[in-house]
């Protein structure tokens, strides 16, 4: 069912930033409850119920600096029935409390039992299965640059739900380096959550409880292999607007939907400048057409409306439209350049942003080849895994601690997936293109192609990124400051519920 939702009736929400409860000399605290509330997300859609951190969607930023840790009490107030439709078939879920969270910093470094790992989740603590606590409170040292990181749930088997419930939110690290190139900041300085979502014309939201067309021996609910929501929000409103002053603006762009890419462009391209990736700043900045942006992907942009004075510019992703010129989803976003300037736009661009040493200069101790592999469980659905591996099996990537690796990840499916490994930031080496019939024939790899050195904004720091059908795309990351066990998963999270997660495990020789 189509709801039609007109476009560009609400203003853009700015996201309120969290209050600590203290500081103390091991860092500033805070807290953080997630429950139930409800939300008008169009002018002309009834409220919607949604899971949030503290009742908002997205949830409170919380703003970090350099090297001063944060601790975050995370507290579950959730109901004990879930928002959306459970599929208890995959891994064994019918013996686990059907709301279950734990909550991931993406993009952090920090100790494995601060990390969210899937299986460490917990209740609202009035349950007589699972931990009887409804509370956990994790560590971020901050020990890392200055970068766009957020937080979502985690927990085994219901993430894709649970995070399209609500629960995600921004978090915002600042270091003095970046503070010194005097970027737009302030009110110029926006940061901007996309999601999709699907909703019924009571305003709920709509999450399928099968594929489309299921056989009757499939589960109900069943876990679905992907899922595109046919509506865009932006900061938790319906296709928004934001009204700004002809100057120079900076967006920190979040691609918090489950499964859909984007291709951002602006209509009219009045210039798009991007200046960091999921890491942080980029060396340069980099004037894009357009920018591909997968789940989970942090893009950050500078765009200069000094010369648009009164003129409307739109947001667009080119991708809705290549499969369908009626698509809506080709709509994201509407900036409106019609406030006065209110002073004069002191800020700058400056060419030079950061230094990004290369990791190729280290001694590389292991080459991994991993492999995305399509497959199919009992009912006939689509499986998805990695290296041929169930989330379940015992753990076969142990990188030493401090040791530089490369990971080759060869996808033999027929889509990109992106993937995402937790505790590191990597460099992209290269994608090189090889023939996927004659693999899916014979098992050998042969290239149709050389490697292709990543695109200009693919050079800095990452933490996820696109792994296209019938590529070997090979990353290199140094496997620190931490050991323990960790994950790496694709981060469409259809395809991270149900299988395609491994733990991995940073091992420490001195322990
Ligand atoms: Cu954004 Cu393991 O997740
Ligand atoms: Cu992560
Ligand atoms: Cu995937």
């Amino acid at each position: 069912m189509r709801y039609q939702l007109e476009k560009y009736v609400d203003p853009l929400p700015r996201m309120k930033r969290l209050q600590p409860m203290k500081k103390t000399k091991d860092g500033v605290h805070y807290e953080m409850t997630m429950k139930p509330f409800k939300s008008k997300l169009h002018r002309d859609l009834p409220a919607t119920s949604l899971w949030g951190y503290n009742g908002q969607f997205p949830g409170p930023i919380i703003e970090a600096n350099r090297d001063e840790p944060v601790h975050v009490t995370w507290l579950n107030q959730l109901p004990n029935k879930h928002l959306l439709p459970v599929d208890v078939s995959i891994h064994g879920l019918n013996q686990l409390p059907a709301v279950r969270t734990v909550v991931h910093l993406h993009g952090i470094e920090t100790k494995p039992d601060s990390d969210g790992h899937p299986e460490a989740w917990y209740t609202n603590g009035f349950r007589e299965i699972g931990p009887n606590f409804s509370r956990k409170t994790f560590t971020y040292p901050n020990h890392q640059r200055s970068s766009l990181l957020w937080y979502h749930d985690h927990a085994m088997g219901i993430t894709r739900l649970n995070v399209y419930a609500g629960l995600a939110g921004m978090y915002i690290l600042r270091d003095k380096q970046e503070k010194e190139l005097n970027l737009p900041s302030g009110e110029y300085e926006v940061p901007l959550m996309i999601t999709d979502k699907s909703f019924q014309e009571d305003g709920s939201l709509f999450y399928p409880s099968q594929p489309d067309g299921a056989a009757a021996s499939l589960p109900n609910p069943s876990i679905l292999p992907a899922f595109n929501g046919d509506t865009i929000l932006v900061n938790g409103k319906v296709w928004p607007y934001l009204e700004v002053e002809p100057r120079k603006y900076r967006f920190r762009m979040l691609n918090a939907s489950n499964t859909r890419s984007y291709r951002l462009q602006l209509d009219p391209n009045i210039g798009l400048q991007q200046i960091g990736s999921d890491g942080g700043l980029l060396r340069n900045a980099v004037g894009m057409e357009e920018i591909h942006f997968h789940p989970a992907e942090r893009i950050d942009v500078i765009i200069d409306f000094s010369q648009a004075g009164g003129r409307s510019i739109l947001l667009k992703n080119n991708l809705g439209q290549d499969a369908d010129p009626k698509d809506d989803t080709s709509h994201i976003m509407q900036f409106r350049v019609t406030k006065g300037l209110k002073n004069k736009d002191q800020s700058l661009l400056p060419a030079d942003l950061s230094t990004i040493p290369s990791l190729k200069q280290n001694n590389i101790s292991t080459i991994r080849y991993l492999k995305l592999v399509g497959s199919s469980d009992q009912f006939g659905r689509p499986l998805l895994l990695l290296n041929n591996k169930h989330w379940h099996d015992p753990v076969t990537e142990k990188p030493k601690l401090g040791a530089t690796e490369v990971w080759a990840f060869t996808n033999t499916t027929n889509f990109s997936h992106p993937i995402h490994i937790h505790l590191i930031q990597f460099q992209i080496l290269d994608h090189q293109p090889f023939d996927l019939e004659r693999y899916n024939a014979d098992g050998h790899i042969t290239f149709t192609g050389p490697p292709k050195a990543p695109a200009a904004n693919q050079r800095g720091w990452k933490d996820t990124l696109e792994v296209p059908a019938a590529n070997i795309t090979r990353v290199i990351a140094k496997f620190a400051p931490y050991s323990g066990e960790f994950v790496w998963h694709c981060h469409i999270l259809e395809h991270e519920d149900y299988d395609m997660m491994r733990p991995y495990i940073v091992e420490d020789d001195e322990q």
